[in-house]
């Protein structure tokens, strides 16, 4: 049933100071001794930018890896106070970023700003983590289909590399709210998007789809049966080693 290379995903938005990192020392540490660590699976966790440089540093080599939130959507250095650019990412041996996030959509980005990100990132060779969903109008008008071919569809292109970009299903209605789709509306969302994708930019593999949205140590268990789904991007569960452990663990039982 979980078959295959699975990812969990940590993203931990607005939430990390410096001594944080023992969170992330935990988890890797429970990898390390533990028997889950037979399965074959890759933990990433995206903490702020304030705590990227030095997270990085002291989990190189080790099983975690770590991803930026988000980056800016023009090059190199420039006049952008306030703002991170793909390059300067790259830099500090970052090698994931999340990009299309719902809450970095909420406060203004669309899809060309979106679509230059994911450009400028994989110029700068980083893997994307790259979210899309419907809210609760387009689900309940039915459209979730459609919202999701057009996410892809402004964004992506046929010549990029799919294997740096991992897809995140996040539906809107879903993060930090505590609910979940179904496992039938996840399984044909997941079908979709993988035959969707592959179909479009002529893939001549499968790409990577994830869900993200309110995933806990009690419902993880309730998505083994996807087996389209190739991990998950988890949020308010993640700021807890326990929690995430928790996660993994129950998803492997
Ligand atoms: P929650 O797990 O807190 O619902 O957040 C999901 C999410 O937005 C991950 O990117």
């Amino acid at each position: 049933m979980a078959s295959g290379l699975k990812y969990f995903v940590g993203n931990w938005k607005m939430f990390g100071i410096p001594t944080s990192f023992k969170i992330l020392n935990r988890i890797n540490s429970n990898f390390v001794k533990n028997k889950i660590n037979k399965e074959n699976y890759k933990v990433i966790i995206a903490p702020p930018f304030t705590l990227l440089h030095d997270y990085s540093k002291r989990f190189k080599n080790k099983k975690i890896l770590i991803s930026a939130q988000n980056c800016f959507h023009k090059d190199n250095f420039g006049p952008h106070t306030g703002n991170i650019s793909p390059y300067m990412i790259k830099k500090l041996g970052i090698k994931f970023v999340i990009i299309g996030h719902s809450e970095s959509r909420a406060s203004g980005e669309n899809d060309n700003i979106i679509k230059e990100k994911v450009y400028l990132a994989l110029k700068n060779n980083l893997n994307i983590i790259f979210c899309i969903g419907e809210n609760i109008k387009d689900k309940r008008r039915k459209k979730t289909l459609i919202v999701l071919r057009k996410q892809l569809t402004k964004v992506l292109k046929r010549n990029y590399n799919f294997k740096k970009i991992i897809i995140a299903y996040e539906p809107v209605w879903s993060i930090g709210s505590g609910k979940i789709p179904t496992a039938n509306s996840l399984i044909h969302i997941t079908a979709f998007l993988k035959k969707f994708v592959k179909k479009q930019f002529k893939l001549s593999h499968l790409p990577k789809i994830l869900y993200g949205g309110s995933v806990d140590k009690k419902n993880i268990a309730s998505f083994k049966s996807i087996s389209d789904l190739d991990g998950f991007l988890i949020g308010g569960a993640s700021k807890s080693s326990k929690n995430f452990i928790d996660i993994i663990k129950n998803f492997y039982k």
